[in-house]
């Protein structure tokens, strides 16, 4: 389907012009998004979309997905794309340009990112189960390639847990970005399948690895850390598992993966978004932990004076994956 037209959906904001709460309409102090999901206004961090139905799973606020876009840049492994660039220029049947799958695109970022790095005409699929967020995504999408090749995009809702190879035909890149670890071993081992099935590379980034290093060190950041863990596993997530699970998935299936970290060095110039992680990651450890509550106030209310005063250093560890799948003679 194409990109959702919803008339709720405003221009897209800058979040450096913002101030106070990321998600307009979001009650004070509520979890707002650090690493995980967000409300939408009016929305309880951990509402799901539909009472009634199969659960959509929680949404994310474009408002945070563009916070972190900066930081997201700075942190992705640009020394993958060699090995990267060397198997797409290898591919037989590139005359219409490469066509590249975005997995939980978001509002984008991946594609904004990668294009303007990959020389050639470019068709991008942007998959979301969120038509708000393809909204964003497709309204800011990229328009040329690294040598000014165009590049068109086109939007899919669904459920990319569900891919099989027959959903990429004609893929020659499958990408995701900060998708892995909100998934389940099962749903990374279907796509690692269907990623296989169809002979597709797939570059898959910013997955997070359960590392957190902050400094000035605080007694409380590894019980925090611990906790954060904890939530990102809930309901059988993979969280900080993500990049074991997924090389493993994709190397039983023959592909060979490199990784690389990625980490987040967040800094003075980064404490608008530091701020707004911290109140993430701290807020989903009190919801793992609630008998944390008292005291994490106080950790978090201390770190959020360093952050405002610059005195505080964050490095988020991720790790990205180059999983390159036996060609299989199709497209990919
Ligand atoms: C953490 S956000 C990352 C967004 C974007 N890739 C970025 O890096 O800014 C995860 C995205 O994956 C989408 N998502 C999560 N699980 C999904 C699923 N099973 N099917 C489709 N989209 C999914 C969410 O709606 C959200 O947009």
């Amino acid at each position: 389907m194409t990109a959702a037209t919803d008339p709720a959906t405003g221009p897209v904001s800058d979040p450096a012009s913002e101030s106070g709460s990321v998600i307009p309409g979001a009650e004070p102090g509520s979890v707002i998004p650090g690493a995980g999901p967000a409300p939408r206004p009016g929305e309880r961090a951990t509402v799901r979309l539909r009472e009634d139905g199969p659960a959509e799973g929680p949404r994310y606020a474009p408002e945070w997905l563009q916070l972190r876009e900066v930081a997201d840049a700075q942190a992705r492994a640009a020394l993958l794309l060699d090995p990267l660039r060397i198997r797409l220029a290898n591919l037989p049947n590139l005359h219409g340009g490469l066509v590249v799958h975005d997995l939980g695109c978001g509002t984008g970022s991946m594609g904004r990112w990668l294009a303007p790095r990959l020389d050639g005409a470019q068709h991008w699929v942007l998959h979301d189960r969120d038509p708000y967020l393809l909204h964003f995504a497709a309204v800011a999408s990229p328009r040329a390639a690294a040598d000014g090749s165009r590049v068109s995009v086109e939007t899919r809702r669904g459920d990319v847990a569900r891919l099989t190879p027959d959903s990429l035909t004609g893929a020659h890149l499958v990408t995701a970005s900060a998708l892995l670890d909100v998934l389940t071993h099962e749903e990374v081992a279907n796509l690692a399948a269907a990623c296989a099935g169809a002979g597709c590379p797939a570059l898959l980034t910013l997955s997070v690895v359960g590392r957190v290093d902050l400094t000035p060190a605080h007694p409380m950041d590894a019980e925090i850390t611990e906790a954060f863990n904890a939530h990102q596993r809930r309901d059988g997530l993979l969280g900080p598992d993500a990049v074991d699970v997924a090389c493993d998935a994709f190397g039983e299936r023959g592909a060979t993966v490199h990784a690389h970290p990625s980490a987040w060095r967040l800094g003075p110039e980064h404490r608008e978004l530091t701020a707004q992680w911290l109140r993430g990651w701290v807020g989903a450890a009190v919801e793992q932990r609630p008998e944390l509550k008292e005291r994490a106030e106080g950790y978090l209310a201390e770190r959020l004076e360093a952050c405002a005063a610059g005195e505080l250093q964050v490095v988020v560890h991720h790790s990205d994956l180059l999983a390159l799948s036996r060609p299989t003679g199709g497209a990919g």
